[in-house]
């Protein structure tokens, strides 16, 4: 930090200071399903964030034990378990950033919006909840079905008069984990020297990989893409798969959860130049959300990034997954005001 250099008489607490944690503002996030296979992994990575200093863990049932567990890391955040209806607004107030893995994931033969009618209800009243007790906080939203449960929440947010489209998000972080993961192996580069926007939304064809702005630049066959671009739609379904019948991704969700809030934290901490592809509130195209690289800072997404120039290949993903992408939104937006 800038003050470890200072010769001034109060180096020594500014030298004290830029080795402490607490040189980073209190930041509160809280984990709505933290009991869950998502919220579990990504309670611990949170705990680990030196961004955090207070976690609070909130389940319909098991987060004492999940916060119990978790608070013995000796690292800054400090770290509280909310249970049950009653202990929402606690686990709540003061948030600067809320995270929401709750509800069920999906079965083999299941799309994500066989998930809506569970998951829309819980995303609801969680949102109202949001809009009561913490209506200024950034909200990062992980369940399914994304395209249609970021709608929901912005409905519920504009009814309780709290709506502010900077500051809700969808999380879409997994598709550009995952797409850079298989880049990065069929393009034989070093997998932490990738980057590939992912836009469009989180479901099937609607997840949109633009591989042709993927870097470090390859030389790679239209097959090839048109293999990686299939392998990121159906990332999901391969994990829901193979786990048979025990759920969908859980750890590299988490990861991708704990990277994407990372980033927003940087933002609101004023980092400059954080970049991140995310499901928001969208004038690029057509349809009302959209996924697109965003800016994130003090106020949450400052700015929505255009699409650039699209391959032929990708023009047509586009123009086959808006269809969907808008029903999914609508259904959304009904289900909220219905
Ligand atoms: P899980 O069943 O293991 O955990 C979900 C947790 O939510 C459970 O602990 C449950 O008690 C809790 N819950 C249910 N209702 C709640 C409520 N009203 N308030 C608070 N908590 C509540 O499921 P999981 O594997 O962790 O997946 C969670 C969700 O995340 C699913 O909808 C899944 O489809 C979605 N998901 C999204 C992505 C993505 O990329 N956005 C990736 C993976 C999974
Ligand atoms: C994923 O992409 O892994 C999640 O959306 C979970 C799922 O149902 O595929």
């Amino acid at each position: 930090s800038s003050s470890s250099s200072s010769s001034s008489p109060s180096s020594t607490h500014l030298l004290r200071r830029s080795f402490s944690s607490d040189s980073n503002p209190d930041r509160k996030v809280a984990v709505l399903g933290a009991a869950g296979g998502i919220g579990q992994p990504l309670a611990l990575l949170m705990k680990l964030n030196p961004l955090v200093s207070s976690l609070s863990l909130y389940d319909i049932f098991g987060t004492p034990g999940v916060a119990a567990d978790v608070c013995h890391i000796n690292t800054r955040a400090q770290v509280a378990g909310f249970m049950r209806d009653e202990q929402l607004g606690m686990a709540l107030r003061g948030a600067d950033l809320v995270i929401i893995p709750a509800g069920v994931p999906r079965k083999p033969g299941m799309s994500r919006d066989d998930l809506f009618n569970t998951n829309a209800g819980i995303v609801k009243s969680l949102c109202s909840a949001i809009a009561e007790y913490c209506p200024n906080a950034l909200v990062n939203m992980i369940s399914n079905p994304v395209n249609s449960t970021v709608p929901i929440a912005a409905e519920v947010f504009k009814k309780a008069g709290t709506y502010d489209e900077k500051k809700l998000f969808g999380v879409t972080m997994l598709d550009v984990v995952r797409a850079k993961t298989f880049y990065a192996g069929k393009a034989k580069v070093p997998v932490a020297d990738v980057n590939v926007p992912v836009v469009g939304g989180h479901a099937g064809i609607t997840i949109l990989p633009l591989f042709s702005h993927a870097t470090p630049k390859a030389n790679l066959s239209d097959e090839d893409i048109k293999a990686l671009t299939k392998r990121t739609q159906d990332g999901g379904t391969e994990v829901v798969e193979a786990k048979a019948g025990k759920g969908s991704a859980t750890l590299s969700m988490a990861y991708a959860g704990a990277i994407f809030a990372d980033a927003c934290l940087k933002g609101l901490n004023g980092v400059p130049n954080v970049v991140e592809c995310s499901f928001v509130q969208s004038t690029i195209t057509e349809l009302p959300f959209f996924a697109s690289k965003v800016r994130l800072g003090k106020n949450g997404a400052e700015e929505v990034l255009g699409l650039g120039p699209l391959s032929d290949y990708e023009k047509q993903g586009l123009e086959s997954l808006m269809p969907e992408l808008k029903t999914s939104i609508e259904k959304g937006i009904r289900f909220a005001n219905q």
